[in-house]
């Protein structure tokens, strides 16, 4: 394994702080899920240093632009109607533990084809406007959930076994995961550097599917709930993000999984895995295999 890269960071540091000093004028990204919680803490800090953000969302107000992930005419249309040199995208819009199996426009199980299918078609339907930015940067937002299992390749959708929520939500961050290593192996010629964020545990709209009881054991429903302190705050999470689309990294950081804004250590992964990154997360052969199933689809 390659050295692990070190950052002056760490989990209590904000988007802002990762942001100090660094002038982003001139330079434009995209942020999926930009109008809330660490989208819209990642939007916010990128253009206080000075960046042009399109905060890429399904309800889109001002300057946002219309983006439905899980719709491919969506994703289409909106890659069709960019124009110019594009510096990053953060993939960051996904949807989390739908209690029952729901599909996209295209027959995908909604989480796979939103939070992972959607950003597949968005980053490969602006690869060339990421070239033309001479260097550019892929950011996919995953989850700590990718450690407890691999992507299940033999039914991705649901369809021969019983839907299972966290299943479907894990298959769709082990994805994420593979994509950023899909993309740092194909497309380093071209200057874009792709890595995974993983944001830990914060309290945003993404809970909104889940049960009461599940909410209370977050500390997030019921009387003087409390979160407990290993949650973030949006601003917190989104350091990683910005450390990933935006911080100076030597050109061999790319393919890698960070959280806390330093690189997660890497597991043997399993259910009771506590954290870091499992090597299912981190495989060429499996990212080759999921860009194919993407390609497909597409
Ligand atoms: N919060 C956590 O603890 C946590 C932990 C691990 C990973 N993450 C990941 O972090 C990312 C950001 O989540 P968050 O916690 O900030 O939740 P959030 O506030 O719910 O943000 C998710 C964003 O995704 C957008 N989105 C959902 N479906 C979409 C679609 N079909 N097309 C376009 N945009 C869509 C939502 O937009 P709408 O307003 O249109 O719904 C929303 O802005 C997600 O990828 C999530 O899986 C979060």
């Amino acid at each position: 394994m390659t050295e692990p890269f070190v950052t002056p960071f760490d989990g209590q540091t904000t988007a802002g702080e990762v942001l100090k000093g660094i002038d982003l004028t001139g330079r434009r990204y995209i942020v999926t899920g930009g109008a809330s919680g660490i989208g819209l803490a990642t939007s916010r800090a990128l253009i206080k240093a000075g960046a042009e953000v399109t905060v890429a969302t399904r309800r889109p107000s001002g300057d946002d632009r219309a983006l439905d992930l899980s719709d491919l005419d969506s994703v289409r249309a909106f890659t069709e109607a960019w124009d110019g040199p594009l510096h990053g995208i953060v993939a960051n819009g996904g949807v989390m533990a739908l209690p029952t199996r729901e599909t996209a426009s295209n027959g995908w199980e909604l989480q796979l084809a939103t939070n992972f299918l959607g950003h597949f078609a968005l980053v490969t339907g602006l690869h060339a406007n990421l070239r033309a930015a001479g260097e550019s940067r892929v950011v996919v937002v995953s989850s700590g959930i990718q450690v407890k299992g691999a992507f299940d390749f033999e039914d991705p959708q649901f369809q021969r076994q019983p839907y299972d929520p966290w299943k479907a939500y894990r298959n769709s961050k082990v994805a994420g995961s593979l994509f950023s290593v899909a993309l740092a192996r194909r497309w380093a010629a071209d200057g874009v550097l792709a890595n995974t964020a993983d944001p830990g545990y914060v309290a945003t709209n993404l809970q909104r599917h889940l049960d009461e009881d599940t909410l209370r054991a977050f500390g997030m429903a019921g009387e003087n709930a409390v979160l407990p302190d290993y949650f973030s705050t949006p601003e917190q999470a989104a350091a990683t993000n910005v450390l990933l689309a935006a911080y100076p990294l030597p050109k061999e950081v790319t393919g890698r999984y960070f959280i806390y804004c330093q690189e997660a250590e890497h597991v043997p992964g399993g259910p009771d895995a506590p954290g870091g990154v499992a090597p299912w997360s981190l495989d060429p052969a499996a990212a080759d295999r999921l860009w194919e199933l993407a390609e497909k689809a597409l």
